[in-house]
């Protein structure tokens, strides 16, 4: 793409069809998430190509939690493996990792070694991430909202007229997102139009793009398209233009 003001600052992805993917392929779903993780690196890769300042990932839901035992641990144990594995990758490209959600949900063991990776890639004061990689695990828009709207009560609590006035910013900036650009471009692969309890708040301006192609088998060439895609949207904001 020729036109860098063309590039969205926060591209976010609902990565979805891991499951089908297997089962096209007579396997078991977990092989579809192990595949899942080339193409979180192939677009890790692409962001940082492409120009990309923030990539987010949902990688698992509150509503996840519902899934067998069997799933939900091995989603977990590929979250470890790839901490493990590629936190000094991501270190040397000058990427900053991080995960937001209902965290403490998480293991203990998975949550620290998430800790450790979150200040292992933290930059040096004053130096400024070439791509922020932010992972959405065991989150909820809903979830999101409703922990911001408890925070902003208890600010207030002896305060009813701060309460009163309190502005979109003042909610924005207690959502596990704050100081995080609301996506410019929100993503979901395998076919399903949804938005399925995602960055509900956040979402409100962003361009939705939904693509057919599976998750495992969403890599470079297609990141770049859906930038390609975005570049030719009109974004009016509610307003005329
Ligand atoms: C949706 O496919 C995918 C997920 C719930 C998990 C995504 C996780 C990964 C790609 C691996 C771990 C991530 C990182 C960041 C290392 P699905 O299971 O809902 O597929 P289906 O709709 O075909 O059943």
């Amino acid at each position: 793409m020729n036109d860098k003001s063309k590039v969205p600052v926060h591209v976010s992805i609902i990565m979805d069809g891991n499951g089908r993917w297997a089962r096209q392929r007579g396997q078991e779903r977990v092989y579809g998430h192990s595949h899942g993780v080339e193409s979180v690196r192939a677009c890790v890769e692409a962001a940082v190509e492409t120009g990309v300042r923030y990539l987010s990932l949902f990688a698992f839901s509150e509503e996840n939690w519902g899934r067998p035992d069997s799933e939900v641990s091995t989603l977990m144990g590929l979250m470890f493996k790839a901490i493990a594995n590629e936190m000094a990758a991501l270190k040397k490209q000058g990427v900053r990792f991080r995960v937001l959600g209902n965290v403490d949900r998480l293991d203990k063991e998975l949550l620290t070694s998430i800790r450790d990776a979150e200040a292992m890639t933290a930059p040096a004061p004053g130096v400024e991430p070439v791509l922020d990689l932010i992972i959405f695990l065991s989150y909820s828009g809903k979830w999101d909202i409703l922990q911001a709207a408890k925070k902003l009560a208890k600010k207030y609590a002896s305060d009813p007229e701060g309460l009163e006035n309190a502005s979109l910013d003042d909610l924005s900036g207690l959502l596990v997102t704050a100081g995080v650009p609301d996506p410019d471009l929100i993503i979901r692969t395998s076919g399903e139009q949804r938005i399925s309890n995602y960055l509900l708040w956040q979402a409100a301006y962003s361009e939705l793009l939904f693509v057919d192609t599976l998750w495992p088998d969403f890599r470079k060439e297609e990141f770049r398209s859906a930038l390609e895609e975005y570049s030719k949207r009109n974004r009016r904001y509610g307003k005329v233009k």
